[in-house]
């Protein structure tokens, strides 16, 4: 029963995978050009997703009855796998180990994440100025969960105010945050952007 459970689990992760890069890849060809810095880092986010289902799948397999896990650890690995040269780029993390959430939260969690960098990655350091990319994950005093990933780019355009839909990845961050019924916030300004997710409690 509980093995039937875990490869239930893992199967629709997987399919959620399937769409993801199906999607992107229609949105990728629908640009037309598509640059090899584009390329590489579309294999960077997808490689961050599979090591996130892989580490979910070991964590089930080994830990059939937990329901709940450490955010901190997988936030790491899944900023790791972008490989990020600190020569562009300080990756600053701030991931408090009083993170824990439902299982079925964490690829959620985890792929608004991977959004969130890559489009800093594309967008926030062009620039000359030193980039800084900074993770944070921290309980709030109301029990509720506070995922961040900010940059100090020039934050969002002004022909996209924060609040809009924007293009695909903010589509899809706001998806996700609507089912794991969570807020999303923009904040963005001159000193770049901060995507700030507000996970509810636990319930269990
Ligand atoms: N960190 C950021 N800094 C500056 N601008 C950003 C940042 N993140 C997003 N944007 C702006 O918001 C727009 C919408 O982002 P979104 O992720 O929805 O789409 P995209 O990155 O253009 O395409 P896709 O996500 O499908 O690859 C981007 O085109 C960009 O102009
Ligand atoms: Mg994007």
């Amino acid at each position: 029963m509980l093995r039937a459970e875990t490869d239930h689990r893992v199967a629709n992760h997987l399919m959620m995978l399937s769409s993801y890069v199906r999607l992107q890849g229609r949105h990728i060809a629908r640009d037309g050009v598509v640059d090899r810095a584009a390329v590489s880092l579309f294999a960077r986010s997808v490689d961050a997703q599979i090591h996130a289902i892989a580490r979910l799948h070991r964590r089930l397999m080994t830990n059939v009855n937990d329901q709940s896990s450490d955010l901190g650890p997988l936030l790491h690995e899944v900023v790791a796998c972008f490989a990020i040269d600190p020569e562009t780029c300080a990756v600053v993390e701030d991931l408090d180990p009083a993170c824990s959430v439902r299982m079925d939260q964490l690829l959620p969690i985890s792929q608004i994440v991977n959004e969130a960098v890559t489009n800093s990655l594309k967008y926030a350091f062009r620039g000359t100025r030193p980039g800084r990319l900074t993770v944070r994950c921290l309980p709030l005093p109301s029990g509720d969960l506070r995922v961040e990933i900010g940059d100090n780019g020039d934050g969002l355009p002004a022909a996209l105010p924060a609040g809009t839909d924007g293009g695909f990845g903010i589509g899809l961050m706001r998806d996700l945050a609507r089912q794991l019924d969570a807020s999303l916030a923009f904040d963005s300004g001159p000193d770049g952007l901060t995507v700030r997710l507000t996970v509810p409690r636990s319930s269990d």
